[in-house]
């Protein structure tokens, strides 16, 4: 059976963005937040992406009529049970991803295929709360996703072949490019990304250099897009602290141990672009660098 119904746990920086993918490949979705308040402005993000893509011709306003028009919200995680596949995008949290997949198991039919967005937690440890470890996969976005290419298709020890390829052709329909990898924490891309990320921020704390010049050396050096504290800020200090976290508890390895600054900067609540300071100061035009960091 082929894929039609998709839902979206989560419409945060990486749900609202999965959900919009999705509507934008014709598929109806169904997205879940905690809240109306919380739905709302998750869904706003996608309104606001779409209406910026009609300002500058690249979408029409039909186009962007018709992608809203396949966009439900709901608070109900049970009206997710139309769905032939529910991808998962929830704060990173074990806890917090076990709870939703209990309930969710209960509320979906046997062939919905699980898909969980998680940057580092392991795929199998969440598919072991369910009774269909068989048909559950990682399939990893990245941000921004309208825009980033990727998805990695994660693989548990009990994923059947046949939901791994199932979920590995819905990502090529959305039009992504994506690339295999097995379950092991950070999988592909991250287990390469977060020891550099971390690195940056022990180069600020040590006074190796300022932010703009960290920045700047791998901007230029490496002809790197961004530098990796600009990066930091567009991924949030929190979702890359629980990242790190995980990492380091998996691996026990010091590259991949969360630096006391930004411990420090999460429990200040500087998380990045999301809150408006992280590195830099986005209160700004152009953003500052923050203060009193190094
Ligand atoms: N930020 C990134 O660049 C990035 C990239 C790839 C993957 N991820 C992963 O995507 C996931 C989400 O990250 P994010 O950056 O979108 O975080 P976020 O904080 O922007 O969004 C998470 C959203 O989940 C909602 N939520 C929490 N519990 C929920 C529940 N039970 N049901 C429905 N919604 C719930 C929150 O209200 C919040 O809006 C994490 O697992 C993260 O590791 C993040």
């Amino acid at each position: 059976m082929a894929i039609q119904t998709v839902g979206v746990v989560g419409c945060g920086l990486m749900g609202s963005g999965i959900a919009q993918v999705c509507a934008e490949a014709g598929h109806q979705v169904v997205v879940r937040e905690v809240s109306d308040d919380l739905l709302r402005q998750g869904l706003g993000k996608i309104e606001s992406f779409l209406k910026k893509g009609v300002e500058k011709e690249k979408v029409t306003p039909e186009r962007m009529t018709e992608v809203l028009g396949r966009l439900q919200g709901t608070t109900d995680l049970g009206r997710l049970s139309s769905c032939d596949i529910v991808i998962e995008a929830v704060v990173e949290s074990l806890d917090a991803k076990r709870e939703v997949y209990q309930t969710l198991d209960k509320a979906c039919p046997a062939h919905t295929i699980f898909a969980s967005n998680t940057s580092s937690l392991s795929i199998t440890e969440m598919a072991a709360v369910t009774k269909r470890g068989d048909r559950f996969v990682g399939l990893h976005f990245f941000n921004p996703v309208p825009l980033m290419k990727l998805v990695e298709v994660v693989r548990s020890p009990l994923t059947s072949p046949e939901s791994f390829e199932k979920a590995f052709e819905f990502a090529q329909g959305l039009g992504k490019s994506p690339i295999r990898a097995a379950d092991k924490t950070g999988f592909i891309v991250n287990r390469l990304l977060v020891p550099y990320l971390l690195d940056a921020i022990r180069a600020l704390e040590e006074g190796v250099g300022s932010i703009e010049d960290i920045d700047k050396g791998m901007q230029l050096g490496c002809a790197h897009p961004m530098g990796p504290l600009t990066l930091l800020d567009f991924v949030g200090l929190d979702t890359t602290y629980s990242i790190a976290n995980i990492m380091f508890d998996e691996f026990r390895e010091k590259r991949f141990a969360p630096p006391p600054l930004l411990k420090r900067m999460v429990q200040a609540g500087l998380s990045g672009r999301k809150t408006g300071r992280g590195f830099y100061d986005y209160s700004k035009e152009p953003p500052k660098p923050m203060a009193g960091l190094s």
